[in-house]
């Protein structure tokens, strides 16, 4: 089977107004992703994690090089075709939620169908389908600002996952949740991955988290690193995890 990730020679270079200094964040990074795939990214603060998911998903664009996601160069999308396909066929769940004030979390979770024109009892019963899978049935008339971080942050999984895309990208989608909602999160994304075989590519720094996925590309100065596929069971991953962050924070020093 054809992969559906396939990036080619990727780079990305920051240029600021007023002539300051170059950033490269992307340096000629290739990698495929299969459909199924679980990846993880790791690497440090400023490496190019979130670069990388935004033009992956097409919310930036590259400096050179290609991004085909299910057959299609997102760069050769027009502008309307981008919209739609990040749309239908992506699914971004972003660290800081992105959670719109004025609507209720149902509502907020609706957004995408309703953009989309899907029916209205459609909506209804795949919002409420998608709360019961996350266990937030009862916060939905309620907004953001009365529920908690790890509510919200399951809302935000919830919006993203509700058009049923091709490809998830997470960018520390247990970022500053507690251990119990973090575990809950990756249970949810392993099914989401298990069961409707979506593709998830999730920046983390944390090995807890990575230690669900099936794969993990590490990340340093905008290039690929290390690759690793989880062989064992999760906690031996886990521990393969935790050595590989020491021996590269070791390297730093
Ligand atoms: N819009 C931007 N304009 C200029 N430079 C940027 C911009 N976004 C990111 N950078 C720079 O590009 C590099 C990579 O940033 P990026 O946000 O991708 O890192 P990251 O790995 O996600 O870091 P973190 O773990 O802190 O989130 C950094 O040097 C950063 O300062
Ligand atoms: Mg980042």
């Amino acid at each position: 089977m054809s992969d559906i990730i396939q990036v080619d020679r990727l780079s990305k270079i920051y240029r600021s107004f007023k002539g300051a200094k170059e950033v490269k964040a992307l340096d000629n990074i290739s990698f495929t992703a299969a459909k199924g795939d679980f990846i993880g990214i790791m690497g440090p603060s400023g490496s190019g994690k979130t670069s990388l998911l935004n033009v992956l998903s097409g919310v930036d664009t590259a400096t050179s090089g290609e991004v085909t996601i299910d057959g299609k160069s997102i760069a050769k999308l027009t502008k309307d075709d981008l919209a739609l396909f990040r749309r239908r066929q992506i699914g971004y769940i972003f660290q800081d939620f992105n959670l719109l004030d004025s609507l209720t979390l149902k509502e907020n979770i609706a957004l995408p169908l309703i953009l989309d024109h899907v029916p209205a009892q459609q909506i209804e019963s795949r919002v409420d389908d998608m709360m019961s899978f996350f266990g937030i049935a009862d916060l939905a008339g309620k907004y953001q600002y009365h529920v908690s971080g790890g509510q919200k942050q399951r809302v935000a999984a919830a919006r993203a996952l509700i058009p049923e895309p091709a490809v998830v990208f997470a960018d520390e989608p247990t970022g500053n949740l507690d251990s119990k909602s973090a575990s809950d999160i990756m249970d949810m994304l392993t099914q989401m991955n298990e069961q409707r075989a979506s593709t998830i590519l999730m920046v983390t720094h944390d090995a807890f988290a990575a230690s669900y996925c099936k794969r993990i590309i590490f990340i340093k100065d905008g290039q690929i690193n290390l690759q690793i596929q989880r062989a064992g069971d999760r906690k031996a991953f886990f521990d393969k995890i935790l050595e590989i962050l020491s021996v590269m924070r070791g390297d730093a020093q």
